[in-house]
């Protein structure tokens, strides 16, 4: 398969006041349309950093990130809101969802940027919540729901504008093991079956098994030294 995301050579660099820190420090990874890699590595190695230059909300120091055809780091910050919303789904280890908002008005939020009328916003949302098995739920805040369902609600949220990239940062990181395999599998399910390309940050090995392939960042550096091991 062709890579769908390509990152090359990447540096992050992030100055404060006479002190550099390396972030990431030539980074070079090829990620094939549908496939599913984990990313793993020590606290302050820049996973997170990483996955914030791939999608579109940080910058980088030097280097190159292209999703499909487009190249990232090369829009203006405008093009890139309105090109991530539509391509990249990011769900978070404590899920950011809006209190104030229900579970079907926080699916909704991604929508409201786009030309779509109520009912075309109301069929993606409930299709995204149908999705991920939480429609029953749709009326719910945040704090009326478990931390396994209310990560089922960023999920649908990260899916409801049809991205075809998925990034997750430890996105079962504070889920005890039973949601921890609920969310895995419903991620699973999601790249096999509506074919999502994943990049999912994990500290977890059991959680890094549902991907295809692991890949190692230390100290800003990718890891070539432990093999890339097969998963689930
Ligand atoms: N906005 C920033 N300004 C300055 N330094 C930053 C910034 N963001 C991250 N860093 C630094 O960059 C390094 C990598 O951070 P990053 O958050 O990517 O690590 P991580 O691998 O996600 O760690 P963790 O597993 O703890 O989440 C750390 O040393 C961190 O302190
Ligand atoms: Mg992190």
């Amino acid at each position: 398969m062709d890579p769908y995301i390509r990152i090359e050579h990447l540096t992050r660099t992030y100055v404060r006041g006479t002190n550099e820190i390396h972030a990431l420090n030539d980074v070079s990874v090829e990620i094939a349309d549908g496939e599913f890699v984990a990313l793993m590595g020590p606290s302050g190695s820049g996973k997170t950093t990483l996955l914030n230059i791939v999608a579109g909300i940080d910058h980088a120091t030097s280097g190159a990130v292209s999703i499909g055809d487009q190249d990232v780091l090369a829009m203006s910050d405008a093009r890139k809101a309105a090109w991530r919303t539509r391509n990249v789904g990011y769900v978070f280890q404590f899920y950011n969802l809006m209190p104030m908002l229900t579970a079907y008005e926080n699916v909704e939020l991604p929508l409201l940027v786009l030309p779509l009328t109520r009912a075309q916003r109301r069929e993606h949302a409930q299709a995204a919540l149908e999705a991920v098995s939480i429609l029953t739920r749709r009326d719910h805040y945040p704090k009326q729901l478990s931390g396994g369902e209310q990560q089922r609600v960023a999920i649908a949220r990260a899916i409801v504008t049809d991205a075809k990239v998925l990034v997750a940062d430890e996105p079962t990181g504070n889920l005890d093991a039973e949601s921890e395999q609920e969310i895995m599998t419903l991620l699973k399910r999601l790249n096999k079956e509506l074919g999502k390309t994943m990049l999912m940050v994990t500290h977890d090995s059991a959680a890094a098994a549902f991907a295809d392939r692991t890949i190692r960042l230390e100290k800003g550096r990718l890891n070539t030294k432990t093999p890339e091991t097969a998963g689930a």
